[in-house]
């Protein structure tokens, strides 16, 4: 006997889709048989995994029998060193996708209101639905967060308001006055996620003294994660800092070993690593240069962005030049199912990636 088991679940979960991610370079190779496919299109780090994080991961391997340390206990450390601030401020995560979800389920409640930006990462909506949430999507400024208009949709059920800084798939920029205008103006109840997955790559001169706001807006939880300017993607672990009783509940809920060995040790590592980051910025910037000039040049309208991507607009449907370069095999995101069908968003890679990608981009256009 069959069970519907559509008609069981919990109908939040009915109106989802799945996760789309970045086309994997194995399943383009299948398909068109070719290899020296590059990947531009996850966001992820070109550099590589950084020999400190190998080392520290080699060190761990005689580990391995053993669960990890629940408690995340010298991560913690080493995270409230680097920063200034206590560690029971600290929740570590299976990636930050893990915290969002995690302070989604801690604080959300079915029919409560999550508001956030049109043009905003795709978690976002999934874990308000998955919660039986009302999201409300604030329509965007700039192709970015519109913090008045987001302040306006505040209503007796909003629970939750999500903000990436910068944002993704458009890499706009809140400077720190206008975030912290917002913040002041953030009733005390409603919890506001700032997610600063992209941070590092930002001017240290522009960055929002974020993780020091934890103190005066206690409703302020602050998620950064080890997947892009430090290079740790494929191990998941990020970190969420907010007032201690609020980091308190997140470890009622989360599961107890939700950061494996590996990543801790290397995450540890490349935080002392600052060889890497400095790398990793400076390679971002380079390519970041190098592609916007290519889009100036050639009259097309690209987001400027403070992330490590940029998303261009091709003024007509993308989908076509999308399937084009994957054919040259490059992969890139497109990213209608944001709303955004004629625009293309590409990751910063290696020098010799980015050249490929304009290459590409200059013979399927014919420029
Ligand atoms: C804005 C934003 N937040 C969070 C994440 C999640 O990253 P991870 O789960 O790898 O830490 C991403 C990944 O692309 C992102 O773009």
């Amino acid at each position: 006997m069959s069970c519907d088991f559509l008609a069981l679940a919990n109908p939040g979960v009915l109106a989802l889709h799945p996760y789309q991610a970045g086309k994997p370079v194995e399943e383009l190779e299948r398909e068109l048989g070719i290899s020296n496919i590059i990947k531009l299109a996850s966001n992820e780090n070109p550099l590589g995994l950084a020999e400190s994080a190998k080392k520290a991961i080699q060190n761990q391997l005689s580990q391995l029998t053993l669960y990890p340390d629940s408690n995340g206990f010298y991560l913690k450390q080493a995270i409230a060193e680097r920063f200034s601030i206590q560690s029971e401020k600290i929740t570590l995560g299976n990636g930050s996708n893990d915290l969002l979800e995690l302070i989604a389920r801690v604080f959300v409640h079915e029919h409560d209101e999550v508001i956030f930006s049109q043009y905003s990462f795709v978690v976002y909506p999934l874990v308000t639905q998955a919660l039986n949430a009302k999201a409300v999507v604030v329509p965007a400024r700039d192709w970015g967060n519109d913090l008045q208009a987001m302040l306006a949709a505040i209503t007796d059920r909003t629970k939750m308001l999500f903000i990436a800084n910068p944002n993704n798939p458009t890499g706009t920029f809140l400077e720190a006055d206008e975030l912290e205008r917002f913040l002041s103006q953030v009733p005390e109840n409603i919890i506001v996620v700032l997610d600063e997955a992209y941070t590092e790559y930002t001017p240290v001169e522009r960055r929002s003294p974020s993780l020091a706001w934890v103190d005066r807006f206690p409703n302020l939880v602050v998620c950064r994660t080890f997947s892009k300017a430090y290079g740790l993607a494929g191990l998941r672990i990020g970190y969420a800092v907010s007032h201690p009783d609020m980091a308190g509940l997140f470890n009622r809920v989360r599961q107890p070993f939700n950061c494996n060995s590996l990543a801790l040790a290397a995450a540890q590592a490349v935080l002392a690593d600052e060889a890497y980051l400095a790398k990793s910025v400076a390679l971002n910037r380079e390519g970041m240069g190098l592609i916007s000039a290519f889009c100036e040049k050639y009259g097309l309208a690209y987001i400027p962005s403070m992330g490590n991507f940029i998303t261009v607009d091709f003024a007509k449907p993308a989908a076509p030049i999308y399937e084009q370069l994957l054919q040259k095999g490059v992969i890139v995101r497109p990213i209608g199912g944001y709303g955004m069908p004629n625009h293309l968003r590409i990751s910063i890679g290696l020098p010799e990636e980015n050249q490929r990608l304009l290459q590409a981009l200059k013979e399927i256009l014919a420029l």
